[in-house]
């Protein structure tokens, strides 16, 4: 089963369960998992860019707007669409970043490597993403 197949499915049977903890995800437990994206992602307001954009507020956020200067065809063809991340988007993207865009908006992504990570990290990293408000 393909990663963004397995996430939606995850996704779905989460949604079913209403409220559970599971669903939630875990802003501790996503900060650890977010060890892995800080060589390329600052998360402080304001805090310079790295080789990838910063994700202070990404959660609601439309897809590249932040002043990054390296978006890629990808991300700016999501922008151009007025899309933005949210717990589904971001959970397709982060471990498959070139093919999701290049699936959902027919454009190359760059830079951004594919992220092996299980249903629960995944869950625990958005939630550490929403958290950073
Ligand atoms: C090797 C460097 C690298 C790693 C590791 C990495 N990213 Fe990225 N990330 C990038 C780059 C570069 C971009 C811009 C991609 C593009 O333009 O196609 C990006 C874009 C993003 C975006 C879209 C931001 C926006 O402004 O629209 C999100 C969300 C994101 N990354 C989350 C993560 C998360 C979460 C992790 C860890 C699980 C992670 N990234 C790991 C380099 C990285």
């Amino acid at each position: 089963m393909k990663a963004t197949t397995f996430f939606a499915v995850a996704f779905a049977a989460a949604i079913a369960v209403g409220s559970s903890a599971a669903q939630a995800g875990d802003a501790a437990a996503g900060e650890k998992v977010f060890a892995r994206c800080k060589s390329c992602h600052s998360v402080g307001k304001g805090e310079a860019h790295r080789v990838g954009p910063n994700l202070h507020g990404v959660v609601g956020r439309k897809c590249a707007s932040t002043d990054f200067p390296r978006y890629s065809a990808g991300l700016k063809a999501c922008a151009a669409k007025g899309a933005a991340w949210d717990a589904a988007s971001l959970g397709a993207y982060i471990p498959d970043a070139a093919g999701y865009l290049d699936k959902t908006y027919g454009a190359k992504g760059a830079g951004m490597t594919p992220q092996k990570l299980d249903a629960t990290q995944l869950a625990d990293v958005i939630a550490y993403l929403e958290s950073l408000k």
